[in-house]
């Protein structure tokens, strides 16, 4: 009789290393693994070692740096992808990638079933599902800790009678992380009030002194270049996240509501992310009309919720990209930043479609503003609301 394949994404962490136990073990399945390389900053050399030793038939690695620069991590620029005007949504945008590559591969074993060690509490298990299903609806998903309503304590006990190895990190903390950011949950970091130890951080140091400044540049909304140097989209994103990160920027604290409904606290390190979205839409404010700033703040809003809500395949999402591409034309210029002490500060923007002029801003001689024009506005444009006042809202109170 012949077994099964089954192909795992597989993190190396906690929930995935006790899955390949379990696919074997109570599926009765041969667990094929997957590492999608995202540019995770653990350790990632020794994972085909690990999973092999787990028990599995065959690893796979994928580098998808490159892929997940120009198909996830670009529209998010684009879009100034923040869920909750805060999150930026490392993992919500790998999920979607690493779900397509379980899928392909799935197709070139011939296997029926793919799997993923998310719990039934999160986000992510949403984002694999509804990819996986949108591309192949005739797979099977396994996800064993949902499955088991397995809690992080069984899941400890069961790895250290399976002789599973588990970093002191991944015993304290749930931690998700790739070039775009770096996600840590759970732990003590559920008490909403007490702070973040400070060896939680990899990237952001605490202890600068000197100010840093930097200028990215820009064109049709994406960086391609840092400090009068062109460069790709990866190297910006490693580079920023050490420059950035060392001056004590890139820690997002918050209070997040998750799709399940769930709300969640939060830490994150992502200082590429935050100074490249900053910068960006500091140019966009440039360039754009207020229509158009006004109108995209509302799109970029809905382009993150369906991101985040694991509706990457959703049709809204590509229609709503056409907007952003047609709006990003003129995003082309140079922001400097200016970095110092936890502080992140725009100090100066061009752009050679700027629609800021500084003969009409000036309240100094030379000015072209015919404030004559301004009286007869100020009457317009306040007419209803005065009207409204004087018959109806300041008597009913
Ligand atoms: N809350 C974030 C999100 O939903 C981060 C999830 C991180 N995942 C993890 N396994 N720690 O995207």
């Amino acid at each position: 009789m012949t077994i099964d394949k089954v192909i795992l994404a597989y993190s190396g962490g906690l929930d995935t290393s006790v899955c390949v136990r379990y696919l074997q073990k109570l599926h009765n399945l041969d667990v094929i693994t997957l590492t999608v390389d995202c540019g995770q900053d653990e350790e990632i050399t020794n994972l085909e070692r690990k999973a092999i030793s787990l028990g599995a038939v065959k690893h796979i690695h994928i580098d998808a740096k490159e892929e997940f620069a120009t198909n996830y991590i670009s529209p998010s620029i684009r879009a100034n992808g923040l869920y909750q005007g805060k999150y930026p949504l490392a993992t919500a945008l790998a999920r979607p990638l690493i779900a397509s590559k379980l899928v392909d591969l799935a197709h070139q074993e011939g296997a029926k079933t793919v799997a993923h060690g998310c719990t039934g509490k999160g986000n992510d298990q949403i984002r694999f599902d509804v990819t996986i299903r949108s591309l192949d609806p005739n797979l099977k998903i396994v996800a064993p800790i949902r499955d088991m309503n397995l809690t992080r304590d069984i899941e400890l006990k069961f790895a250290k009678e399976e002789n599973i190895p588990i970093t002191l990190d991944a015993k304290k903390f749930s931690i998700d992380s790739n070039y775009w950011g770096r996600a840590v949950e759970g732990g003590s970091l559920e008490d909403s009030y007490a702070e973040p130890p400070d060896d939680l951080f990899h990237f952001v140091k605490l202890n600068d002194t000197v100010p840093v400044y930097l200028e990215i540049e820009y064109e049709k909304g994406l960086p391609i270049g840092l400090n009068e140097t062109k460069m790709n989209l990866v190297s910006i994103i490693h580079i920023l996240n050490n420059i950035v990160g060392s001056s004590g920027v890139g820690i997002i604290d918050h209070i997040e509501d998750r799709v399940v409904g769930v709300k969640s606290r939060e830490i994150y390190e992502a200082p590429a992310a935050i100074a490249i979205i900053e910068s960006h839409k500091d140019l966009e404010k440039l360039v754009l009309t207020n229509h158009q700033y006004r109108f995209k703040q509302m799109v970029d809003e809905q382009w993150a919720w369906l991101v985040y809500s694991g509706l990457w395949q959703e049709p809204l999402r590509k229609d709503l990209e056409k907007f952003i591409e047609s709006s990003q034309r003129k995003v082309k210029g140079k922001v400097r930043l200016r970095i110092h002490r936890g502080s992140i500060r725009v100090v100066g923007r061009e752009s050679p479609y700027s629609i800021y002029k500084e003969s009409l801003a000036t309240y100094d001689a030379g000015s072209t503003f015919d404030q004559n024009l301004a009286k007869g506005f100020s009457e317009l444009w306040g007419l209803q609301s005065i009207i409204a006042n004087s018959i109806f809202e300041s008597k009913y109170q």
